[in-house]
This record gives C-alpha cells, sequence and structure tokens, in this order.
C-alpha cells in the first residue's frame, strides 16, 4: 500500500502501539463494567479506572477526586457552562473570551448571551495576536484557551488568570488545555484555574475520552444526573457521591481510561516534532506564494496558498496522500481577526518522520508555484 503522510495532529493523534495492545488486552481479558459490581473481576476495572485517574492527575499535578472523566473537551466545556450556571449565583455574569478561541469554547457562552444569560467581553489582543496581559478584563467568567489551533503559540496562562483575579478574586477561570497539552507541561497549581479541558484522541488515546479538571468540585452542583453518582436515596432526601463520582452519571468510556496512561507515557517521551516543524517552516517562508500565519517556533504550521481557495490545495494535497487541515478550524473567529475565510495547518506527531516533511514540503512547492 503507498504510504500516508499524516500531518493532523492538532486534529486528532493517530494511536500508539501501546494504546492498541491495552484496549485490546483489557476488551478481550478483562472487560466488565466499573462502580458497580462486587466481583473481583469488576473489581480490578475499578482499580484500572482508578489507576489511570492517579495517572492523569500526576500528569497535570492534581488530585485524584479533580480528574472528571468526559467524553471530550467540548463535552467538558459544554458541561462547565451547566455547572457553573447552577452555583454562581449571578443574574447575567460577565464572561471574557478571546478570538483565539476554538468553537467548543466560547460558543456554549455565546449561546448562553444569546438567550440573555450572560454578556460576552473580548478580551484584547496584541500586536502578536497573544492574550494582552495588559487588558486583561474584569469579568465573572473567563475562557483561556491556552493555545491557540491555528497560532501554536502556548499563551501565559498563569500570568492572565493573576491579572483576572486582581480584578476579580472570585472570577471562574476555565482552561482549554486541548492544543497545549500536547506540547507544554500542564501544573494545574501553578496555572491555579477553576476548570481546564483536554481530549484523549489529541494525546494518542482513543476518542470518546476526555479530562475535566475541577479545582474545587464540592462547591459545584451536580449537571448531570444518574447511574454510579448516587450515594443513597431516602424518602427525605437524595444524596449524591463525592467527586469525582458525583459528575459521572452513567456507564464511563472505561476502554478509552484504561488506556489512556498508555497515551500520557507515550507523549511524555516525545520531543514535540520541533525539529520538523523548524525545517517545513525554513522552507515554505521562501515561497512567494505562501502566506505564513504563525512563526518559526509556534508548534504547528498555519498558512494560506495565494493563488488558489484553501479548499482546492486541500484537496490538491490529499491527492498527494498528504494529510493536512484545511478551513476554519473549528476557530472562525482568530480568522475573521486575521481577515481570511480560512488556513492551511501542518501539525506533526511522533510517526513523522524527515522524509515525510520533505515530501510535504515537495509537494507544496509544486502546488503554489
Ligand atoms: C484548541 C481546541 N479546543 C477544543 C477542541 C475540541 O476538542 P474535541 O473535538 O476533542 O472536543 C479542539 C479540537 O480541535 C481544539 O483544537
Amino acid at each position: 500500500m503507498k504510504k500516508f503522510v499524516y500531518m493532523d495532529a492538532s486534529a486528532s493523534w493517530l494511536k500508539p502501539q501501546s494504546v492498541v495492545e491495552c484496549q485490546r488486552n483489557f476488551l478481550r481479558n478483562f472487560y466488565a463494567n466499573a462502580g458497580r459490581g462486587i466481583c473481583a473481576r469488576a473489581g480490578h476495572v475499578d482499580n484500572l479506572i482508578a489507576d489511570s485517574r492517579q495517572k492523569v492527575a500526576d500528569f497535570i499535578g492534581a488530585a485524584a477526586k479533580n480528574i472528571v472523566f468526559v467524553s471530550g473537551t467540548t463535552d467538558g466545556f459544554n458541561r462547565i457552562v451547566n455547572i457553573v450556571k447552577n452555583t454562581l449565583n449571578k443574574k447575567c455574569p460577565l464572561v471574557a473570551v478571546s478570538d483565539l478561541d476554538h468553537h467548543s469554547a466560547r460558543l456554549p457562552w455565546e449561546m448562553q448571551a444569546e438567550n440573555k444569560n450572560c454578556k460576552i467581553v473580548v478580551m484584547p489582543l496584541d500586536d502578536n495576536l497573544n492574550i494582552d496581559l495588559k487588558k486583561v478584563p474584569k469579568a465573572d467568567v473567563m475562557v483561556i484557551t491556552a493555545m491557540s489551533n491555528v497560532l501554536g503559540v502556548q499563551q501565559d496562562v498563569a500570568a492572565i488568570i493573576r491579572s483576572a483575579r486582581a480584578k476579580n478574586p472570585n472570577v471562574i477561570t476555565i482552561v482549554d488545555a486541548a492544543q497545549s497539552v500536547v506540547h507544554t507541561k500542564i501544573n494545574v497549581k501553578d496555572l491555579n484555574c477553576d476548570f481546564l479541558c483536554f481530549s484523549g484522541h489529541k494525546i494518542g488515546a482513543d476518542t470518546g475520552v476526555g479530562v475535566m479538571y475541577v479545582k474545587n468540585p464540592d462547591v459545584w452542583a451536580v449537571d448531570k444526573f444518574g447511574g454510579g453518582m448516587v450515594n443513597k436515596i431516602t424518602d427525605l432526601r437524595i444524596v449524591f457521591n463525592k467527586s469525582p463520582e458525583k459528575f459521572e452519571a452513567g456507564t464511563l468510556p472505561l476502554t478509552q481510561i484504561v488506556a489512556l496512561p498508555n497515551a500520557i507515557e507515550y507523549l511524555s517521551k516525545w520531543d514535540g516534532g520541533q525539529k520538523l516543524i523548524h525545517f517545513m517552516y525554513d522552507e515554505l517562508i521562501k515561497l512567494k506564494n505562501v502566506k505564513m500565519l504563525t512563526g518559526r517556533d509556534a508548534c504547528m504550521i498555519s498558512f494560506v496558498p495565494k493563488n488558489m481557495h484553501v479548499l482546492d490545495f486541500g484537496a490538491l494535497v490529499g491527492a498527494h496522500d498528504i494529510c493536512l487541515r484545511v478551513g476554519n478550524m473549528c476557530a472562525a473567529w482568530v480568522h475573521k481577526k486575521l481577515n481570511i475565510d480560512g488556513s492551511v495547518r501542518i501539525s506533526v506527531g511522533p510517526w513523522n518522520t524527515v522524509k515525510d516533511a520533505k515530501y510535504v514540503v515537495d509537494v507544496i512547492k509544486k502546488l503554489v508555484q
């Protein structure tokens, strides 16, 4: 079979063998539901889930009770709106967002604003399109994209949160770490955020599992109801479990959770692919028909071909067995800010080689000349 060059890691990672093997082994030899059974086999699954939760907690500097398994970043962000809304004692909170935001981080709040349940304030960006630390607004809720999936630059999340707290000590801070988690070591204690989300599939785990970090789980009301989250129901009252179980109604994506530590371990050994990015950047920046949107040290390369529409470019590059991302990347606001409809994104993973990078550069050169 012809080799396919997959350089769309920022959309989703190809899966390492250790993840595939772990899931296969679990499904074939150990599968049972978690949090429900009392036989040894079910107890073993409980232990695997607890183990995975602890490893995720260690990975981001949290405790196990702060780690809620969700189905992905998008799920986490939609749930956080409901969790915050149910608890926040404010009629129309001011929610700060930015043009770096992915649709999943900002749209749930935009929809609340449409229904007049909150007001949106857009945080100014500086000349380099980073969140302007000097202009962090006063807000009740703040959505912070730690790394844009178009520009690939790590934001100074800790400083943004410090600045936000200086203006309102009670501001609720929500961090989108979907891209940042791939390239930057996260420590939620250093960030001091209230919520943080990322997806398993972008770090080599399977689809269907994500992480919602909750700093103070006891203060938040639950947003979903069902099996596994109830401690007791009497005639007089209903008592929910403590966190994280209180936020995990229903059966979890067990297979995906069990293999999440394998993905984390694999990610931890990767150098980030910056050498490949530098090589391709240095070649592409020379092309007169390529307008670069990212800098050399960004974690991905985004550009616009000057002589054709990005979707045509995507189709042509695809015909050469190369998978890149083209379009608005579910990040319409940053494209609007740049006055463009869409872009082309190259993002690499541990499976990519120098040969891949050379091939991609050669094909792009041919297409844009
Ligand atoms: C910055 C950012 N936030 C959020 C998401 C949404 O992630 P998911 O589709 O896994 O929920 C993405 C996915 O591309 C992203 O890049």
